[in-house]
């Protein structure tokens, strides 16, 4: 790939996704354009940049930018903020509370939306408590992953037994390896929708109870940053709580609306 297309490539990810690809993404941007090329029968990068600039870019630009943002995640990855969530949760049902919406802003393939469920409805189970999550992501690919809820035995095995048995239904063996569906108990309180966090202002309304927006925000420029925290804020409850990845940081692209109560565990404004 010349420098020039992948100046132009890096400019598009930065324009239309937020993202800043960091010096030596080089083959990482080549990789994944190169699966491009073959699925549209594309002959050079060069060709490919022209498309996504052209009139017809825009139906490519969901899959350009699919391609180059990557999807790790896991069960009860950074399981605290699950403990934590449900801490919260648990202290605001006492108080009364009996409705709760929760926010995976970035959901990728379904286990982070899919794991606040299975803590929550742990905590709710047989209780008359209306409580429903969101789940967002770009990525239509990762969308249709999470939606079909179905994961193979590398992906479930860190699970506890008991989450297990409770909320994973082995699918019939056919040849290939095990494969398991989430409960369709636990699906009906996960609503999946398409989301760039880049486009502000999101068509949602609040009050939500807990943002997890964990592993998504080191794709993006300061302006994006400051956009999607601000949007987290003007949804938040006041007190309601908001979860970045571990790695990750508010820097000082935070409103001043949050203020910190342990490891990228945050609270907007009027909580303690
Ligand atoms: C590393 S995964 C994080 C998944 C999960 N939150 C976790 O922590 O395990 C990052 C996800 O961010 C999504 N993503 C990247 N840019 C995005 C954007 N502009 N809007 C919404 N999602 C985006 C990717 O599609 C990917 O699924």
């Amino acid at each position: 790939m010349t420098p020039d297309v992948y100046d132009g490539l890096v400019d598009l990810a930065q324009r239309l996704g937020g993202m800043s690809l960091k010096a030596g993404s080089e083959p990482l941007v080549a990789a994944r354009v190169a699966a491009r090329l073959r699925a549209l029968g594309l002959g050079s990068e060069a060709e490919y940049l022209e498309l996504l600039r052209g009139e017809r870019g825009s139906d490519e630009t969901v899959h350009f930018l699919d391609a180059i943002s990557t999807g790790f995640t896991a069960f009860f990855r950074e399981s605290e903020h699950l403990t934590d969530l449900v801490e919260r949760t648990r202290v605001a049902w006492s108080s009364g509370q009996r409705r709760f919406r929760f926010w995976s802003a970035a959901c990728s393939s379904g286990e982070e939306p899919y794991s606040m469920a299975m803590a929550l409805d742990t905590l709710f189970t047989g209780a008359d408590v209306d409580w429903k999550i969101l789940a967002t992501d770009l990525s239509v690919q990762r969308l249709d992953h999470a939606l079909a809820g179905r994961y193979g035995e590398a992906e479930v095995s860190a699970l506890d037994p008991l989450m297990r048995a409770a909320y994973l239904e082995p699918l019939p063996k056919g040849d290939g390896p095990a494969q398991y569906r989430v409960a369709a108990q636990l699906r009906a309180h996960v609503t999946f929708r398409r989301l760039n966090l880049v486009q502000v202002p999101y068509p949602m309304r609040g009050p939500m109870d807990a943002v997890f927006c964990r592993n998504v925000m080191f794709y993006f420029d300061a302006s994006a940053r400051r956009g999607l925290l601000a949007e987290a804020e003007r949804l938040l409850k006041p007190g309601g709580a908001l979860y970045i990845g571990t790695a990750e940081t508010l820097g000082n692209d935070s409103s001043g609306g949050f203020k910190r109560v342990g490891n990228a565990m945050f609270l907007r404004g009027g909580g303690r």
